[in-house]
């Protein structure tokens, strides 16, 4: 792609979505509407979101418009959600932009698809650094071309102390590839006797998955309609509340993304535990047992190292007793 479409520069204001009734944001905003204000992170709200974008196509074909030109609108979505994020103070957000299986799509489709992430990515990085997102992309990179890989690596360079919003593209990602390449890391670690066998744990796993540093999704999102996990961070999201919505990617506005934020703010979480264990009364009849930004037993990834101290979060642990200590 020579030149950025029209629609999907930053200050367009074509075609927007066709209107469809909003219910009420019931999630909590904080801070000033000119910009994306910082704001404190509060009680139920996840602190980070792994989001399926599904139904770009399905968009566009309803609108009599090529595949591409949902792909168009769905980057243009991508903003809003991060903005969204940012405003309302969700630490972290992994996007999946393009699976290990998306290489089977017809040729044109898979071009349009990396120069719109690379024009995206042109585009958007001045904003990134402005408002403190560190961006980092997950995925086997090497499938990529090298000016591609080498975009990546200046935006996660330009954006590596940022802090306000860990941003995660994942690109020629699948969950199964991210486990068999910790485990291989691990096997290589053990073969050069850098590691114990006895030290394979779940900590040491998680500190060599391509999510490295940062929490567990507490929020999957899909859009488009349909159910699956589609091979998206299948290790990460053992205890993450799913949330499908109908809408097309394209259309999942901020106000789309309240809606989600609220429903998980009323989940009750457990992992594993029982309502008395979490000083329910009645045993955990009512909602919000385990507060939403009380975190998961492995939590934070314990091995994390140094090079990914750039996205590790400063969430606080909270007074929750892990299930080791229960057992
Ligand atoms: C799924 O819709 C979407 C994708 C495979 C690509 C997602 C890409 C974007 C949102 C745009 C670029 C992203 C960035 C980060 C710049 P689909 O094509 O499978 O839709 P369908 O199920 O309706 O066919």
């Amino acid at each position: 792609m020579g030149s950025v479409p029209q629609e999907f520069l930053p200050e367009s204001s074509s075609k927007s979505p066709p209107a469809r009734t909003t219910q009420p944001d019931t999630g909590q905003r904080q801070g000033s509407d000119s910009g994306l204000g910082k704001v404190t992170p509060v009680s139920g709200l996840p602190t980070h979101v792994a989001i399926i974008m599904d139904g770009n196509g399905r968009w566009a074909r309803q609108r009599g418009l090529p595949r591409t030109a949902g792909h168009r609108a769905g980057a243009k979505a991508v903003r809003a959600v991060v903005e969204e994020c940012l405003r309302r103070g969700v630490s972290a957000l992994t996007i999946f932009a393009f699976s290990s299986e998306n290489w089977r799509r017809p040729k044109s489709e898979v071009r349009v698809l990396i120069e719109l992430f690379m024009s995206t990515l042109r585009i958007e990085i001045r904003r990134l650094v402005e408002h403190d997102v560190c961006f980092r992309v997950i995925g086997d990179l090497s499938a990529f071309s090298e000016k591609f890989q080498r975009q990546v690596r200046e935006a996660e360079q330009a954006t590596r102390d940022n802090r306000g919003l860990s941003l995660q593209v994942a690109a020629n990602y699948g969950g199964r590839w991210d486990i068999a390449q910790a485990a291989r890391a691990l096997a290589s670690e053990l073969v050069a006797g850098r590691m114990d066998l006895d030290a394979i744990d779940e900590a040491a796993i998680g500190a060599r998955l391509a999510t490295s540093g940062l929490p567990d999704p507490d929020l999957f999102i899909r859009t488009g309609g349909e159910k699956r996990l589609s091979n998206f961070l299948l290790w990460q999201s053992a205890y993450a509340e799913l949330y499908f919505s109908e809408l097309m990617w394209p259309e999942f506005d901020a106000d789309a993304l309240a809606l989600a934020l609220a429903d998980f703010a009323r989940r009750q979480r457990r992992f594993g535990l029982i309502g008395e264990q979490l000083g329910e009364p009645g045993g955990g009849l009512q909602h919000n047992a385990l507060q939403n930004d009380q975190v998961p037993p492995n939590f934070p990834n314990e091995g994390a190292s140094d090079a990914d101290a750039s996205h590790r979060l400063d969430t606080p642990m909270m007074p929750v007793q892990s299930a080791r200590d229960l057992a």
